[in-house]
């Protein structure tokens, strides 16, 4: 006796399953437009849309309508343009759907949220339009060479929230002018698969025990638009250089009991300029530490002519923040920004060699499970995503 599920396997309509998530579904069929949107969908899918056969109007209505508990559940947003922060605090896996025709492909995402806000005198984390984070304490940045003091005991939050063709945008000002966050992640496990991410300062925050895996997105930023405290794995994605500030990566490292990896690793992508107009040749810094534990690497990524010569910097030119603790790194860059002599003579890039790449190379070697520093840490992780 065949399952329903064997069946439809065998009659090639069910080409199935998002691996590790503990649902059997078809992403694709369930984020294509059909007289029935929720076809395809798996159980425990909310609606949200503009229409009145949706359940919500907002995604922030339909995330809160969500118990806290670990039972799977997905969002799947018509298109549109959504105006609204979006918090999420619940633990159990989380998926966010953006309705496309094409589902492997950014170009033609449908839905956009847009928040417009910046920092001021309040906690950058006020300012993000979307926030993965158990509790406002572990999503505040605070200042100092360790940030906010996340309250100890605080609980982790979600293990395993994941994105797909949906576009996030802070448009508070269209240059730099404080901190304006897209997206921020603490004390949590994220994927953002073909998704943008656009501001023009800290477009990007992976705060305290956030773990961020970005695949085949677009991340747009002016100033220090990847930061934090976590880990970052940015695959195969698009780095859109709006103006240069500062660095494209500013990170704190923590002390930990335990060795740690956290930094940025941004590998197999295009890092260039937004457009013909901008005439920011050799001025991008690739990155600068936010305190002197910093860790950062870009491996195997073209960099346009917009990228200085010396590749990272100094935090400013009186305050270098570089010790022997620090990790400015690079390992097979290419293309005009990637500047040989350049980097030899600014003596700030690390040009690691195989062996000093080796452990980092691989999201299985930097990704921890929270407070004990086991890797592995990347169930939650779609490795295929464009498997049809
Ligand atoms: C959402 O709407 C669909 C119909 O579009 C309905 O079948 C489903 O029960 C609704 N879910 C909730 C939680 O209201
Ligand atoms: C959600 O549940 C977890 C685990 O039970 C708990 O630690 C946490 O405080 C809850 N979060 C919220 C926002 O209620
Ligand atoms: C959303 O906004 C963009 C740019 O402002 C616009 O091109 C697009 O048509 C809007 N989409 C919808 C569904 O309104
Ligand atoms: C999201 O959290 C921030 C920080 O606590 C808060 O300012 C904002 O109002 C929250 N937004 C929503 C929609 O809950
Ligand atoms: C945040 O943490 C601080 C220090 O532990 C505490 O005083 C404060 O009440 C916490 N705030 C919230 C909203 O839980
Ligand atoms: C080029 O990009 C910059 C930065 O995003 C923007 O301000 C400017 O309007 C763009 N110019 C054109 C011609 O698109
Ligand atoms: C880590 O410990 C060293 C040595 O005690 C100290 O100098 C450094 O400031 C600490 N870094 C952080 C981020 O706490
Ligand atoms: C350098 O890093 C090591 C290992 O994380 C740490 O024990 C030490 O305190 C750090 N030193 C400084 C000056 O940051
Ligand atoms: C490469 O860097 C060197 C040393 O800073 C500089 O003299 C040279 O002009 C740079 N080349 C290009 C193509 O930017
Ligand atoms: C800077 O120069 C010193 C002395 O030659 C060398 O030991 C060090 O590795 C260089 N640092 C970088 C990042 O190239
Ligand atoms: C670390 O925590 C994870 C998740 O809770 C667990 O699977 C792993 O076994 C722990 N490792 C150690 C060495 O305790």
């Amino acid at each position: 006796m065949l399952s329903i599920r064997t069946l439809l396997v065998l009659s090639g309509l069910f080409h199935c399953c998002i691996p590790g998530l503990a649902l059997n579904y078809d992403r694709f069929l369930c984020q294509y437009p059909t007289s029935d949107p929720l076809e395809g969908c798996p159980p425990n899918t909310l609606l949200v849309g503009p229409s009145s056969q949706a359940n919500f109007t907002s995604i922030q209505s339909a995330v809160l309508s969500i118990p806290n508990d670990t039972t799977p559940y997905t969002i799947l947003i018509l298109p549109g343009n959504y105006s609204e922060q979006i918090n999420v605090t619940r633990v159990g896996p989380l998926t966010l759907l953006g309705q496309t025709l094409e589902p492997t492909s950014r170009a033609q995402n449908a839905v956009a949220v847009y928040w417009a806000a910046v920092a001021g005198t309040g906690d950058n984390a006020y300012t993000s339009t979307l926030t993965i984070a158990p509790t406002l304490n572990a999503s505040l940045t605070g200042s100092g060479p360790d940030g906010n003091p996340v309250p100890a005991g605080t609980p982790f939050g979600n293990t395993d929230f994941r994105i797909y063709n949906i576009d996030f945008v802070n448009d508070y000002a269209p240059y730099s002018d404080g901190p304006s966050l897209a997206v921020s992640v603490s004390y949590a496990n994220t994927g953002f698969y073909y998704c943008g991410f656009y501001s023009y300062q800290d477009t990007v925050y992976i705060g305290k025990l956030g773990n961020a895996y970005f695949y085949e997105s677009e991340v747009a930023g002016q100033t220090d638009f990847f930061y934090g405290f976590g880990t970052a794995w940015v695959q195969s994605s698009l780095v859109t250089l709006r103006g240069c500030g500062g660095g494209i990566t500013a990170w704190k490292g923590t002390n930990t009991t335990f060795e740690n990896k956290y930094g940025v690793y941004i590998h197999d992508s295009v890092v260039m300029k937004a457009n013909s107009s901008l005439e920011i040749e050799g001025q991008c810094a690739l990155g600068r530490p936010w305190n002197s534990q910093m860790r950062a690497i870009f491996a195997n990524n073209y960099l346009d002519d917009s990228i200085r010569p010396s590749g990272y910097i100094p935090w400013e030119s009186d305050t270098s923040r570089i010790d022997f603790n620090t990790t400015m790194a690079e390992y097979g860059d290419f293309g005009p920004g990637f500047n040989l002599t350049g980097r030899i003579e600014g003596n700030i890039t690390l040009l690691m060699t195989e062996e000093e790449y080796e452990p980092y190379d691989r999201v299985e070697k930097v990704f921890q499970f929270p407070f004990n520093g086991t890797y592995g840490n990347v169930a939650w992780i779609d490795f295929a995503p464009s498997r049809p």
